[in-house]
């Protein structure tokens, strides 16, 4: 385990857009009074989705808008490893799996690929600032291995040569169609399916997950708060509202 410390570089503010702010209101208003503290992982989470690193000044920043000391975001932010505590590449940061299934199928590959591409060390920029890359653990599509998240959406079945036209595609300002690169519809046997044969994925371009990534187009986009807000504050049950 890596020691999580906040970067040595820092910004000297942070400020939601508006609309970020207003759906970051929206989530605290789903707390009951009392409990706004529990809204802080989707506020830090939606900092670094509009940044696409968490500063110091957007954590105390969320900390002032839930009441807490500093330290107790801090804590959180610190913690979990999604959050990035450095500076990411301004067009994507790269999660490469290095869990089992993935390093058994070529994992180790992809990531020769990112000491190649992007730069030789993990959380490290490339020369151009577009890139950074990291291994992280399984992130649950060990069908489709190796595979690697790049942004909000995952990119299976991959090849060192799939995924070196990947990230150029990206460097060139396109966003590849994520999900499987080897022909698969989803995760079914290379081979053929051997159950529910009555299913004719030809007739669909793309599996759901992909076909949401492509309607959302928001694989690495940085999130200004357009999307559709979640304002409605918590409902209380029949039960409650009768005593
Ligand atoms: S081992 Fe890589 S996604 Fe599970």
């Amino acid at each position: 385990m890596s020691l999580r410390r906040l970067h040595h570089s820092q910004p000297d503010s942070f400020a939601f857009t508006a609309a970020n702010k207003k759906w970051a209101d929206g989530q605290i208003a789903k707390f009951p009074e009392g409990r706004q503290a529990s809204a802080i992982i989707p506020l830090l989470w939606r900092a670094q989705e509009q940044e696409g690193w968490l500063t110091k000044p957007a954590i105390e920043t969320v900390a002032d808008m839930l009441g807490l000391d500093y330290i107790r975001a801090l804590e959180v932010a610190t913690f979990y490893f999604m959050f990035q505590l450095q500076p990411v590449g301004s067009v994507a940061h790269v999660q490469v799996c290095g869990t089992l299934s993935c390093m058994i199928c070529g994992a180790e590959d992809l990531i020769g690929v990112c000491k190649d591409i992007i730069a030789p060390n993990a959380h490290q920029l490339s020369d151009d600032g577009k890139f950074s890359w990291e291994e992280v653990e399984c992130l649950g599509a060990c069908t489709n291995a190796p595979m690697a998240q790049i942004g909000k959406d995952f990119y299976e079945d991959l090849t060192v040569e799939s995924f070196t036209k990947i990230l150029g595609d990206f460097a060139a300002g396109k966003v590849p169609t994520p999900g499987p690169q080897n022909g698969r519809y989803a995760a079914e046997p290379l081979s053929g399916l051997t159950t529910l044969k009555d299913m004719n994925s030809s007739k669909y371009d793309h599996n759901t997950s992909v076909d949401l990534a492509l309607k959302y187009g928001d694989t690495v986009k940085r999130i200004q708060g357009n999307e559709v807000p979640i304002l409605k504050p918590r409902k209380k049950s029949a039960k409650s509202k009768a005593s």
